[in-house]
């Protein structure tokens, strides 16, 4: 039977919560051997001797075979990743930002070295919407993928709209652990940026750089604007939004009003909620808590039991499906 012995890099929010959903999921035979972090001097509650500052106690250590890559530095992750692969370790990673700006790179890099990349948790958290992407729409034609990815945001305007000032919300996103170190990332919309370009590549097979894809976030957004929207019976959503246009894909990510009678009208603080719409499943609504250390560690916890069955995502091939329904004067309602 395979065993997995792990390698984790950082013990924040979402590593403190790996290291506690590990440990009561009795059905993963995987071990923490070692872990990571930055500062020695912080106090913890784990015994001390899986411990270290040195990133090559796990890097060079023969008996790891699976690196958990949780921390905050894209640039610092980058580096790790890439020195696992190389070294033909396992990676399983929360980090958006650092999977968009270096995707193709590091999915060839896996390939050669015969290993499994995966990053389920760093698009919505707890919904697992990159394995679905994969595995379920192979035989269909996806058109559209919409949602609310970014979890601090949803918070902040949740919150306004129930009487907070936008800089108490954000702390109180900040002392929950949803929002980036630096949260300009969420306010400013380029996390959700980055997983835009994440469900991209899953959904149409399409790689994408983030500087590609507009993105206005909510710092711009007034106590009048809610108002408005209060008074409009709407409320306002930050939506990532990529939709198929012939072989070519629009991305872009923005604030929207929503009326009551929209699905993501009722998707309130940390959750997120995708829509995938496909020529023959037509709409499908996914939700779920998209930020906070347990939701997020969860998805970290599947791809490391995917790892047991050896799983690697497939990549699409770029879908021209719906121009090959098209160009034949079949043409279906979407
Ligand atoms: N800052 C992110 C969010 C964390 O608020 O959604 C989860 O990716």
């Amino acid at each position: 039977k395979k065993k997995l012995t792990i390698g984790l890099f950082g013990l924040g929010c979402v590593g403190g919560g790996l290291y506690e959903v590990l440990n009561r999921s009795s059905l993963i035979d995987a071990e923490i051997k070692t872990i990571c972090i930055r500062d020695q001097n912080k106090k913890r509650t784990l015994s001390e001797y899986i411990l270290t500052t040195d990133r090559y106690a796990i890097l060079d250590d023969d008996e790891i075979n699976v690196v958990v890559e949780l921390i905050d530095d894209a640039n610092a992750a980058y580096e790790i990743v890439s020195e696992a692969l190389k070294r033909g370790k396992h990676v399983v990673t929360a980090n958006k930002k650092m999977v968009a700006e270096h995707l193709d790179e590091l999915i060839k890099l896996a390939r050669k070295n015969e290993v499994s990349f995966l990053y389920e948790a760093s698009v919505c958290g707890s919904i697992p919407v990159i394995r679905n992407l994969e595995e379920y729409y192979n035989n269909d034609s996806l058109s559209s993928v919409t949602g609310i990815c970014n979890g601090t945001t949803n918070y902040i305007l949740s919150q306004t709209n129930r009487g907070l000032t936008f800089a108490e919300a954000l702390s109180k996103a900040q002392e929950l652990g949803f929002a980036e170190s630096d949260p300009t990332m969420d306010i400013d919309g380029y996390d959700s940026k980055f997983k835009l370009v994440l469900l991209i590549k899953h959904a149409f097979g399409i790689t994408v750089q983030p500087d590609d894809i507009a993105n206005t976030g909510i710092r711009n957004i007034k106590p009048q604007d809610l108002n408005y929207a209060a008074e409009k019976g709407y409320r306002v959503k930050l939506f990532s939004h990529a939709q198929k246009i012939g072989k070519h894909v629009l991305g872009m990510v923005a604030p929207y009003f929503v009326p009551e009678t929209h699905f993501a009208y009722t998707v309130e603080n940390e959750f997120n909620a995708i829509v995938v719409e496909a020529l023959f499943s037509d709409k499908q609504l996914f939700i779920g808590k998209g930020a906070g250390s347990y939701p997020t560690a969860s998805a970290v916890l599947s791809d490391i039991a995917a790892l047991l069955f050896d799983y690697q995502y497939e990549y699409k091939k770029e879908q021209s499906v719906i121009d090959t329904f098209f160009t034949n004067d079949f043409s279906l309602d979407i």
